[in-house]
């Protein structure tokens, strides 16, 4: 398992006039196989979602426009990072609690995550949350 959580470059394919275009590959900083895509447009400024960890998906978040806030807490301590760059990805494993603030009208959030929907996967309750890091839930083996 990965440390939790960090920045991903991607790699610049193409900069130029006609735009630019950023990569990531399986084994190249994709870190895990892929098996959804979603992502989140026409949310204005001020915006707040999450506020919920996962039992074992592990996601990449992309802000390919605009920039989002995100605050993540793994129980013992809080950190947050703005994504506002298309060349950089934000991996985010298991057990972390996230909030994401939108700090411009129409950000956009794109997610690759490691599993399909499962409202299962969810905790949504923060003293639940809290009460499994104690636990060990999620102690690094
Ligand atoms: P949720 O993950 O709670 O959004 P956020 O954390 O960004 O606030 O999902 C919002 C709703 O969308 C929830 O009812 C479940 C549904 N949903 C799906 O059906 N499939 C998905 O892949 C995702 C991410 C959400």
């Amino acid at each position: 398992m990965k440390c939790n959580p960090f920045i991903i470059d991607t790699r610049k394919a193409e900069k130029n006039e006609l735009g630019s275009l950023s990569v990531l590959e399986t084994s190249k900083g994709l870190l895990f196989a892929v098996n959804r895509v979603y992502y989140i447009s026409g949310a204005k400024k001020n915006t707040k979602r999450g506020m919920h960890a996962h039992k074992e998906l592990e996601q990449i978040a992309f802000c390919p426009f605009g920039a989002i806030r995100f605050l993540l807490d793994d129980g013992l301590s809080k950190e947050e990072i703005i994504l506002n760059e298309p060349n950089k990805g934000l991996y985010i494993g298991k057990g972390i609690w996230r909030e994401m603030v939108w700090e411009e009208d129409n950000s956009v959030l794109v997610v690759a995550a490691s599993m399909l929907y499962d409202e299962n996967d969810y905790i949504r309750d923060y003293g639940t949350f809290l009460s499994m890091v104690k636990s060990g839930y999620w102690k690094k083996e």
